[in-house]
């Protein structure tokens, strides 16, 4: 019999520099027992091989035996959709309601989110959960920002969707590049409403 996970989270990795924050995500919501349901943009693959040296394949079955390989994933617990997949269960409102993370989210996906393009299936997924009201949670890291980028995160602020910039803070005294990580790694959990013992909330003792 197939295992039980607890509700599918989508992850959405773009080509925003940040890829670590995407990969320990993953992780994260393995351990906690979530099925996760991964996309991977072209540009993405470029920034995971340059940020991590990781070599991730491109086909979703394959890609999805690395990740599971990489986060301790039972079978059947990571499953990855490809670009123009659109028989895949986040294309459709119809599907089964899923959150969905864009983490790092580059601004180019942040435009066409803000503006439903829907040009490929990350693009339709957000699409998706922005008109069926499921929670939507964009990563950003760019900086300066422009007026482009400022008016399309107000737009998807007002539309429900949570804009939480890889902006780690410093109170924590990170001693590594992984806290810095699983700093914003804890926010995108807590916004979930997933259990998680990465960092402590503020006013509880560490
Ligand atoms: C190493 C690297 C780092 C990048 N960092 C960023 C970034 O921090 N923010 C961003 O918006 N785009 C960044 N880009 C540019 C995007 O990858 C590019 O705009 C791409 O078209 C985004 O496509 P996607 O949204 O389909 O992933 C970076 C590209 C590379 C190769």
């Amino acid at each position: 019999m197939a295992e039980a996970f607890s509700p599918p989270v989508t992850v959405a990795l773009t080509g925003a520099s940040g890829a670590q924050y995407g990969l320990r995500l993953i992780e994260a919501l393995v351990a906690a027992g979530h099925e996760v349901w991964v996309m991977v943009s072209k540009a993405a693959h470029l920034v995971i091989a340059t940020e991590t040296g990781a070599e991730l394949p491109a086909r979703p079955a394959r890609l999805a035996e690395a990740l599971a390989e990489r986060s301790g994933a039972a079978p059947g617990q990571i499953r990855c959709f490809a670009r123009e997949d659109w028989m895949a269960p986040v294309a459709s409102g119809s599907g089964a309601p899923s959150a969905m993370v864009i983490c790092p989210c580059s601004t180019g996906t942040l435009s066409a989110v803000a503006t439903g393009a829907s040009n490929n299936l990350i693009e339709r997924a957000a699409d998706v959960a922005l008109k069926e009201r499921r929670r939507l949670i964009l990563v950003p890291r760019e900086t300066p920002l422009s007026a482009i980028h400022l008016e399309h995160m107000l737009t998807l602020s007002r539309l429900g969707a949570v804009i939480l910039p890889a902006a780690p803070g410093f109170y924590h005294q990170p001693a590594s590049i992984d806290d810095l990580v699983d700093f914003i790694v804890a926010r995108i959990l807590n916004q979930l409403g997933i259990e998680h013992r990465l960092m402590p909330r503020w006013g509880e003792a560490p």
